[in-house]
């Protein structure tokens, strides 16, 4: 069970309302002149990766108070009770055992009394062997050709993390072509297939519960398309996978359970890459590179389990998350990527954070009177600098940044590299230091600019600066530093949680929208006038019925 600690009536909690005011007197300069050694003292460097918070309006009786407020609201117990596999995420009766993806300690992880490691190395030399069946072009299509395209069906984490993985990988590619369908919108299905051979094409038919009514929509589709092309039913067992914790489902929707790649219901949706979610990155770098990833993952487990919080970095980012959310009310956090290959990094971590933090009542059932978790977004620089960087520089809202970026360029062309990273280096000064008056003075007078002129436009040129950001430097992107990051951005999310109190591991919230649409499907079935919802709903779903008749 986990702790149900309110974190606002902590004596930590306390400390730091009243620390805000003093720290708040400081800007991030101040703090940097008064510290030479912020960067040694406030950077961690873990497996070929370095996070420098230094940039952060913290000095050490912050980060000292923060930590003691991780110790009230019982972090470390909530770690071990999740690692051991005690039922965590309580309002489903589940356990949380994405990390049990990825053990490579060779020791056993209890569900129920049952040791999963068998289990879960079945399904990975299940992973491992279709892989290489499929790469080698042993495995065969009903006309006997080689797969050459491969199409993921499936929606939100059975979607996202294997898109995710698979563009940041792109140096790694196999010869397969990927392909990824995930909207209802059948614009998507149309659009993904409409160039692909039924004989040389792999479904994977990737959902944790095969109910959900996108992925069963675009799979009915996908197996129309493929029966259309002069298939017979029993040729489905060469062209279609399934990636599922349900059997039952699976089988009656007509994939052979040998073609079935199993999970269980101790892994969340949004944490299942790591899982059978995986095989569609497993075929597109092959299994090796698959596994590289895992244990990239295991080793970030490790560190966030044992290190001490003093060196921990999901633990770290968490609580600096906090001091933003909580103390200088920043409703947002971006996290911006210096590197093309991890355009899908923000939108990935969108659903991770957002679906496991974005909740209103307490562990204790009650309603909460705090904020829990931030808006997350983000693009990958340099673009988003001609874009939203604007807003973070001289807007109104603070917004805590996350830049990250590989030393090693995969695609070393002239100088790309470095301009790129001397705009990563740049971006974080910029916020920190921003432009005082008295340097815009003395540009604008150095250009020839009247006094006139100067009185006129130096409002519009000053930057404030004191704005927040962590650098993540990483020596390269491989797979086995992505599973890495992404593993300690997880643990990120559950230490939130954990200090917020709320439970990290469902998502009722989603629920509600995907009711209401099952009501209002057969409305739209109907020819009649809809008169059963408010006006609005009535009179959008009463034109769009007189539109699609026009
Ligand atoms: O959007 C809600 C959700 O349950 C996510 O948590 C999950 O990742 C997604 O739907 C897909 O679910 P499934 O893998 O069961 O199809």
């Amino acid at each position: 069970m986990l702790p149900k600690i309110d974190f606002t009536e902590t004596a930590a909690y306390r400390y730091l309302a009243d620390h805000y005011i003093r720290i708040n007197e400081h800007s991030l300069k101040d703090l940097f002149a008064a510290d030479d050694f912020r960067f040694e003292k406030y950077s961690i460097e873990f497996n070929d990766l370095l996070l420098d918070y230094s940039k952060n309006r913290v000095n050490d009786e912050t980060l000292a108070l923060l930590r003691q407020l991780a110790k009230e609201c019982q972090l470390s117990e909530a770690i071990e009770a999740m690692f051991q596999g005690e039922k965590i995420n309580e309002t489903e009766g589940r356990q949380v055992l994405h990390t049990a993806l990825r053990n490579q300690s060779g020791k056993a992880i209890f569900v129920d009394g049952q040791d999963v490691m068998k289990d879960v190395n079945a399904v990975l030399a299940q992973m491992e062997s279709f892989t290489n069946r499929i790469l080698s072009g042993e495995w065969k299509g009903y006309t006997g050709k080689t797969i050459t395209d491969v199409v993921n069906v499936g929606i939100g984490g059975s979607d996202l993390g294997p898109v995710m993985v698979t563009e940041a990988l792109k140096a790694y590619r196999t010869h397969l072509n990927m392909h990824f369908v995930s909207n209802v919108d059948g614009t998507h299905i149309a659009e993904a297939i409409k160039n692909l051979d039924p004989e040389t094409t792999l479904f994977l038919i990737a959902s944790k519960t095969f109910t959900t009514q996108e992925t069963m929509a675009n799979a009915n589709t996908a197996r129309d398309w493929f029966l259309e092309s002069g298939a017979q039913q029993t040729d489905v067992a060469k062209h279609f996978a399934a990636l599922s914790t349900n059997t039952a489902a699976v089988a009656a929707f007509g994939i052979d359970t040998k073609n079935m790649f199993q999970f269980w219901d101790w892994v969340g949706g949004r944490y299942s890459l790591w899982s059978a979610i995986g095989l569609s990155i497993s075929l597109a770098v092959g299994f090796d590179h698959f596994k590289e990833l895992l244990t990239g993952a295991f080793e970030a487990d490790e560190h966030f389990r044992t290190a001490a919080f003093e060196e921990n970095i999901p633990v770290t980012l968490a609580l600096l998350g906090i001091w933003y959310n909580n103390f200088f009310e920043a409703e947002s956090h971006a996290i911006l990527p210096y590197d093309q290959y991890l355009h899908r990094f923000a939108a990935y971590f969108q659903q991770g954070d957002m679906e496991s933090n974005g909740k209103c009542v307490d562990r204790n059932g009650n309603a909460v009177d705090y904020q829990t978790g931030p808006i997350i977004w983000g693009e990958p620089g340099t673009n988003g600098q001609h874009a939203f960087y604007q807003l973070i520089h001289q807007g109104t809202k603070l917004i805590p940044c996350d830049f990250i970026a590989p030393a090693i360029s995969l695609n070393p062309i002239g100088k790309h590299h470095q301009m790129l990273l001397s705009n990563f280096f740049a971006q974080t000064e910029a916020l920190m230091n921003g432009k005082s008056e008295e340097v815009v003075v003395a540009e604008l007078r150095a250009a020839g600019k009247s006094e006139e002129e100067i009185e006129k436009l130096k409002a519009f040129k000053v930057f404030e600066g004191n704005r927040p950001s962590n650098s993540i430097l990483l020596k390269k992107v491989t797979p086995r530093s992505l599973g890495t990051l992404v593993a300690l951005y997880e643990h990120k999310i559950f230490v939130q949680g954990i200090i917020w109190n709320v439970f990290s591991f469902d998502q009722w919230g989603v629920e509600l929208g995907k009711q209401l649409a099952g009501q209002i499907l057969p409305e739209l079935e109907s020819e009649d006038i809809i008169t059963t919802h408010d006006s609005s709903t009535n009179g959008l779903i009463n034109q769009y019925k007189a539109w699609r008749v026009s």
